[in-house]
């Protein structure tokens, strides 16, 4: 640490105001000034690692050098604010209020019904306002790339990239992209359908509907910055903090001064990777420098033989340099360039692009760095600066692999960076394989360049360098120069694979794991590689240009829709700092199943702040209640069971002092952590269930053919936005508490926290007014943790805020169980089922939490949309030592299912039938009893599925995909289609009840209140639109403010699709209560307005509040008789889905979904068709990239947006058309129909479409020893699954580690 005496002052501007900071603290991040010290909580906290845009805010900065004024998205999460001075910053209360005015792009977010549960709103407006600031007439393209950098969970994106495009020149304003007519018009014109079919238009409000975007509107640059800018005495700044000294020189030769002083700080320029090694690997810096705008840093010139870049410019910057350099030179000069832009384009979002810089993207030398391979073929030079002098060094394998006579010495910059332009006969690409095609770090990626002797195929140069696959960037060097003098053929190409697989290997338990599929991509690339230069050389044309995203829109606002576009719903963390209150920070388990010898917390409770430190011994009451623990007593059955939390006055010392708290361990056997482990110890968490119809061993002996397998079906992280948060605030009188959280299930988290305290229940108040996202993870979990933190909150005697950390919920809190089903099904040889027999095993983790119910789900549901006589379904939840799983969206179905149709397709290809036509023949067909004996009518069923094959041309693209296949032997097409039956509700039926509370008061405002919880599904709006109905007043007239105990109590969960449904009869019926009592004061007054008959209904006393009931549907199930009308209802639905694979990298592209989905009688089809699109997209992460990893050691390891992908907007299909079918459901509010949940399963289509491209390529190795007949899928397909199923003469090349002789980095758990 420097001696420094005092701290500059550091100077911005948040939203117009000027900021003046006495003693910055370097360790502060921007987020956490907006939201703490400024109360500004709108720019949300979601994953504190610049991964998901939840906290986007713009920067605008003046350059004294060029006299430009840029405006820029970053993530204020990674910004230190001593990086800001003179800065501005735009937060999203500084673009509109609903106070105020709401700006053109809230406004549209709002009106286009891009929010849902409004946690990602805020950095959505942010992202599309920053970008209509640099160009006020976007293209569509430009929108899209904006909004990269956002994660939504909850909207499938489309009708938020949709409100983007209202600000381009031409907007789509509908999906079907035809000129000139809106579907709705098409719609009407297809007489015969209409009446039976509900098609949604996604057309967009008319442009004049909405305000105009007006530029000269913006507030202007402070001028203030600008002189500060201009300033020619500008001089060293100096920020004093707690613990840390930044330093910011004014010139380059103070830098460099610094530089010589201080080797071992870091040099601060865009801190994306600095920022998340302090608060991930929890590095220590004393001193930060960071240097002010410095000219030389900013310099391009692309004069001469390359282009030099400074190192201060960032890859945005970088980015629009090469574009321009790319349309002014010829093209055999831009080689370099152009992969460069290539990968520029899926590096990051556009927030990290905007803050990384180019030197501290290439000093970094990360393993998985995008550009320095490229660099590195292109043959770059890095020009170095230091107090000693200048000197130019390559960038090439020696520096990136870090041998230290080829680095950086101390004291040195980089100062800029020379990017050799290409030749005539040099070819230079990227190339990269992610989890997720955009905005995800590279499995594998290369950088390859071959200069061959003019005129000739004959090797002069080549450079081959690979990330991904070793600590460091490696170069396949020896290769590369074997291979000189070669001719570009395909015994070139051989020798190469060889040569590379010799020269680079991975270890077989290497960190990161996937090693055969790395080692696969590492030739597969190569190969890629090798066809384009083939094509060039023979003038062969590449891919064809991708078109657009499609979007759809619809015409209903949700409820809150302005208060999430401008950031004025509160969340939970949002409510102001209550007196005295304390952060909870949590201390872990790390490992699986141990005793627990000592806790010694003596280290922790002797730092700064901290105030105590909470172990089960501070439990009052029960601390394991259900199974459920609070704490962990004497042993832990997972890694990441809370075994004590630390209570201290800021987060950052909570946090510190958790990470002192040593716990010692010892081991206990068994360490159960897969199902198959399970099986072996018979480690269940509830009896088997089983449902059983027809005789089928029977029926075994009387069918042409008999196939068994088994299908694995991994687990999913719920990631909602908005991690779980509690603000629990004791009151000193009667042993009351306080909680506010977001839940799906108050009633609950009021038990939980009571029996925790030793409370009567009436102590507890929980309030809910919204949560960020659910989808299931909140319903049982807040219950334990809000248990958790009243306990801290009892044992301090003060307010308690607990807010998960990304990394902390998806250790904690688990997800969706992972499945593994086993099938045995008999079938004639026309493909007609006969008889199957399923054994389901479902991985519930430590404790019970709701396996038990979730494995019921998935045997009731198993049959799906098929009628087999012969069927006979078991299910066993199994206890493991992993984190209790717990309800997700679809509850077991979309994993059941998921077997469902992969036996279907098994069957298919055993009878050279289409997947879709042994569908269609064992579907439901007429009035029929379930496996369970419940009776149900699928009509809308064959209607959705016949509306699906015509409306999607099912057949005929079908065709066209096989002839594409037919031609194209690196890239397959697949379409598939899929039904669905799903079920809604519970067999329980008192989980049906429901309640509401209705005031009107004297001035006719009515206060709405009913026990179902506002998760981003609408379910408010729905209420406000029933409550209006009923009353016959406008929604305008009705409030709805939260969900709470302390108004309904013993509200049941709202989940399973259910929360219209009874609620809303709830509603109806408090409301029709209401007109009943007002019927004799509008008799005598029926043309009296709604105002005056209540003035008068007070004078006469007539009671203006009521409540009303639901008592629930009827269901019921038997298990002993394995029969019981078991659900109110059911939805069905049909999705066709079309993909393209590369056969090579393992990458997917899905064109098109068409959903056909039976809504009955939508109450909203705008909510409605918002939860379907949701779902599907969600489905689709599920199936596809979403791939958590435990360790064998029952660790997960994938707790972040780095190593979780859920889909972005670049997943969405480029083609999506949603259809509500309708069709009666008497036994539902309205005839409606409960959508939140069915459309996940729907996803399915994409992997089905992906099995089915699959299959297309390793038809073409038919009869191969490498590949039996029958496809072994799983879920997801990752890149790496379709990769090795694509099996051809590289797959066959990798070499395979015997399984005994290493430990896997990563395990399978289902
Ligand atoms: C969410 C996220 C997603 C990402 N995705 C990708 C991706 O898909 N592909 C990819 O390749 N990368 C990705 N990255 C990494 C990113 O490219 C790098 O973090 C970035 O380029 C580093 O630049 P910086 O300016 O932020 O460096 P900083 O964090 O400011 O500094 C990094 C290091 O470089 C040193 N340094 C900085 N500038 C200089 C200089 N001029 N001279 C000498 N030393 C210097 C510093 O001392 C420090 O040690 C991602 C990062 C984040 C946070
Ligand atoms: S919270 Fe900053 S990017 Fe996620
Ligand atoms: S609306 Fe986007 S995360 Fe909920």
């Amino acid at each position: 640490m420097p001696s420094l005496s005092g701290s500059d002052e550091l100077i911005f501007f948040v939203n117009g105001k000027k900021v003046v900071v006495k003693k910055p603290d370097p360790e502060v991040t921007l987020l956490f000034y907006l939201r703490r010290e400024l109360h500004l909580t709108g720019t949300k906290f979601a994953c504190g690692e610049g991964g998901c845009g939840a906290c986007t805010v713009m920067v605008s900065r003046y350059s004294a050098s060029s006299k430009q004024i840029r405006h820029y998205p970053v993530t204020a999460c990674l910004v230190p604010i001593c990086s800001l001075h003179g800065a501005a910053v735009t937060t999203v209360e500084g673009v509109g209020s609903i106070r105020t005015r709401v700006h053109p792009v809230q406004e549209r977010l709002a009106k286009c019904h891009g929010t849902q549960c409004g946690f990602c709103s805020p950095g959505m407006v942010m992202s599309i306002y920053t970008l209509l600031r640099n160009h006020p007439d976007p293209t569509p393209e430009q929108v899209t790339e904006a909004l990269g950098g956002n994660l939504c969970r909850c909207t499938g994106y489309r009708p938020i990239v949709e409100s983007g495009k209202t600000f381009c020149a031409n907007p789509t304003v509908c999906q079907v992209k035809r000129p000139g007519r809106c579907c709705l018009e098409q719609e009407e014109e297809e007489a015969g359908s209409v009446h039976t079919r509900e098609k949604m238009c996604t057309k967009l409000y008319d442009k004049d509907e909405f305000q105009p975007l007006d530029p000269s509107q913006e507030p202007i640059f402070p001028p203030e910055l600008i002189r500060m800018a201009e300033d020619p005495n500008k001089r060293r700044l100096t920020f004093q903090g707690e613990r840390t000294t930044w330093l910011a020189p004014a010139t380059l030769p103070d830098l460099l001064e610094l530089r010589a002083e201080f080797p071992q700080a870091p040099l601060i320029m865009g801190n994306t990777t600095v920022g998340p090694d302090i608060k991930f690997k929890g590095e220590f810096h004393p001193v930060f420098v960071s240097p002010l705008e410095l000219p030389e840093l900013c310099v391009l010139n692309s004069e001469g033989d390359g282009v030099t870049v400074g190192s201060g410019h960032s890859l945005a910057q970088l980015s629009d340099a090469l574009q321009s350099i790319v349309s002014q030179q010829p093209s055999e000069r831009t080689e370099t360039c152009r992969a460069l832009l290539n990968h520029l384009r899926t590096l990051a979002g556009v927030q990290i692009r905007s803050m990384a810089t180019l030197g501290g993207h290439v000093a970094t030398r990360a393993t998985v760095s995008d550009l320095n391979p490229i660099l590195a073929a292109g043959k770059t030079t890095i020009h170095l600066v230091s107090k000693e002098g200048e000197r130019q060094i390559p960038l090439d394998g020696a520096f990136l692999e870090g041998s230290p006579r080829a680095g950086l010495r101390p004291g040195e910059i980089v100062l800029s960076v020379f990017i050799p332009y290409s030749s005539q006969w040099q070819f230079v690409s990227g190339l990269r394989q992610a989890q997720r095609q955009e905005n995800a770090m590279a499995i594998v990626n290369a950088g390859m360049s071959v200069r061959l002797e003019d005129g000739s195929s004959t090797i002069r140069d080549l450079q081959v360098f690979y990330g991904g696959i070793g600590p460091t960037v490696l170069s396949a060097s020896r290769t590369c120069g074997q291979l000189v003098g070669r001719q570009w053929d395909d015994q070139m190409l051989g020798e190469a694979c060889r040569g590379i697989l010799d020269e680079l290997r991975l270890p077989p338990g290497a960190k990161g794991g996937q090693v055969e599929f790395r080692h696969t991509l590492m030739l597969s690339l190569l190969f890629k590689f090798y066809l384009r230069v083939q094509r060039a050389l023979s003038k062969l044309c590449v891919d064809p240009h991708q078109p657009p995203q499609d979007p759809v829109g619809h015409p209903v606002m949700h409820q809150a829709g302005l208060k999430h576009a401008t950031g004025e719903a509160a969340f939970v963390d949002d409510l102001p700092l209550v007196s005295q209150e304390l952060f909870l920070a949590v201390v872990t388990s790390t490992r699986a199943h141990a005793k627990i010898i000592s806790i010694d917390t003596g280290e922790a409770l002797a730092l700064p702040g901290v105030v105590a430190v909470i172990t089960a011994e501070d439990v009052p009451g029960e601390n394991n209640h259900q199974g459920e623990i609070f704490y962990a007593q004497r042993e832990v059955v997972c890694v990441g069971q809370i075994v004590c939390t630390v209570a201290a006055d800021t987060y950052a010392h909570a946090r510190e002092a958790a990470q002192k708290v040593k716990v010692e361990y010892e081991d206990i056997e068994p360490r159960i952590i897969t199902i198959e482990q399970a099986l072996e110890h018979s480690s269940f968490l509830s009896p088997e269930r089983k449902i059983e119809q027809g005789n089928v061993e029977q029926a075994f002996k009387h069918v042409d053919q008999v196939i068994e397998g088994e299908v694995h079906v991994e687990g999913q992280e719920h990631f909602y936005m908005e991690t779980q948060t509690i603000l629990a605030v004791p009151r000193a009188e009667d042993k009351e508490m306080v909680l506010h959280l977001g839940t799906q299930f108050p009633t609950h988290v009021q038990e939980f926290v009571a029996t925790a305290l030793n409370v009567p229940r009436n102590r507890i108040a929980c309030h809910m007014r919204r949560a960020g996202g659910a989808f299931g993870g909140k319903v049982t979990k807040p219950a334990l943790l809000g248990a958790v933190a009243a306990v801290a909150a009892k044992k301090t005697g003060r307010p308690i805020r607990f807010v998960l950390e990304r990394g902390d919920d998806m250790l904690i809190t688990a997800g969706r169980h992972p499945l593994l089903g086993r099938y045995k099904v008999g079938f004639m040889k026309s493909g007609l089922i006969k008889a199957v027999d399923l054994e389901f095993y479902i991985n519930g983790g430590c404790t019970p939490d709701e396996s038990q119910l979730v494995i019921e789900y998935v045997v009731l549901k198993s049959e799906n949309a098929y009628y087999i006589p012969n069927f006979r379904c078991r299910g066993r939840a199994c206890k493991t030592n992993l984190p209790s799983n717990t309800a997700f969206r679809g509850f077991g179905f979309p994993q059941a299912t998921v077997v469902v149709e992969a036996y279907m397709t098994a069957v298919a290809s055993h009878c050279d039938l289409l997947p879709e036509e042994v569908r269609e023949m064992n579907m439901y067909k007429r009035p029929s009893q379930t496996a369970y004996r419940q009776r149900f009518d699928p009509e809308p069923l064959r209607r959705c599925w016949k509306d699906c094959l015509e409306h999607s041309s099912f057949h005929a693209r079908k065709r066209a995909a096989e002839d594409f296949n037919r031609q194209s032997r690196w890239k397959k097409r697949g379409l598939a289609m899929i039904p669905m039956k799903y079920t809604i509700g519970v067999p329980v039926a008192y989980y049906h009840q429901a309640a509401a509370l209705v005031h009107i008061y004297l001035d006719g405002s009515v206060l709405l209140t009913h026990g179902g919880c506002e998760l981003g599904q609408g379910l408010h709006t729905k209420m406000m639109q029933v409550a209006s109905r009923e009353l016959g007043i406008p929604t305008s007239y009705i409030h709805l403010s939260e969900t709470s105990t302390v108004t309904v109590p013993n509200a049941v969960f709202t989940a399973g699709s259910m929360g219209t449904d009874i609620n809303g009869k709830a509603v109806q019926n408090a409301c029709q209560t209401l007109m009943a009592r007002l019927q004799p004061v509008i008799r005598r007054n029926p043309k009296g307005k709604w105002e005056e008959w209540i003035k008068k209904a007070f004078e006469e006393s007539i009671s203006l509040s009521a409540t009303g009931y639901f008592r629930g549907f009827q269901t019921n199930m038997d298990w002993d008789k394995e029969r019981g009308d078991a659900f109110p209802y059911y939805v069905y639905g049909a999705a066709c889905a079309e993909v393209d694979v590369d056969c090579l990298s393992g990458a997917h592209k899905l064109l098109r979904a068409d959903i056909f989905m039976d809504a009955a009688f939508s109450i909203n089809p705008a909510v409605d068709i918002g939860q379907i699109e949701g779902a599907f997209v969600q489905g689709m992460g599920l199936y596809t990239t979403e791939e958590l990893k435990y360790s064998p050691k029952g660790k997960l390891r994938s707790q972040g947006t780095n190593d979780y992908k859920i889909p972005t907007v670049t997943e969405i299909p480029e083609e999506f058309h949603v259809t509500l079918v309708h069709s009666r459901n008497p036994v539902a509010i309205y005839s409606s129909k409960g959508l939140g949940e069915a459309g996940m399963f729907l996803g399915s289509s994409v992997i089905s479409a992906i099995w089915d491209a699959v299959a297309a390529a390793r038809k073409e190795r038919k009869g191969a020893e490498s590949v039996p007949e029958t496809l072994a899928v799983r879920s997801p397909a990752t890149p790496e699954w379709i990769r090795m199923a694509c099996v051809d003469q590289f797959t066959d090349m990798i070499p395979r580690d015997d399984p005994s002789t290493f430990t896997p980095w990563s395990i399978c758990v289902s």
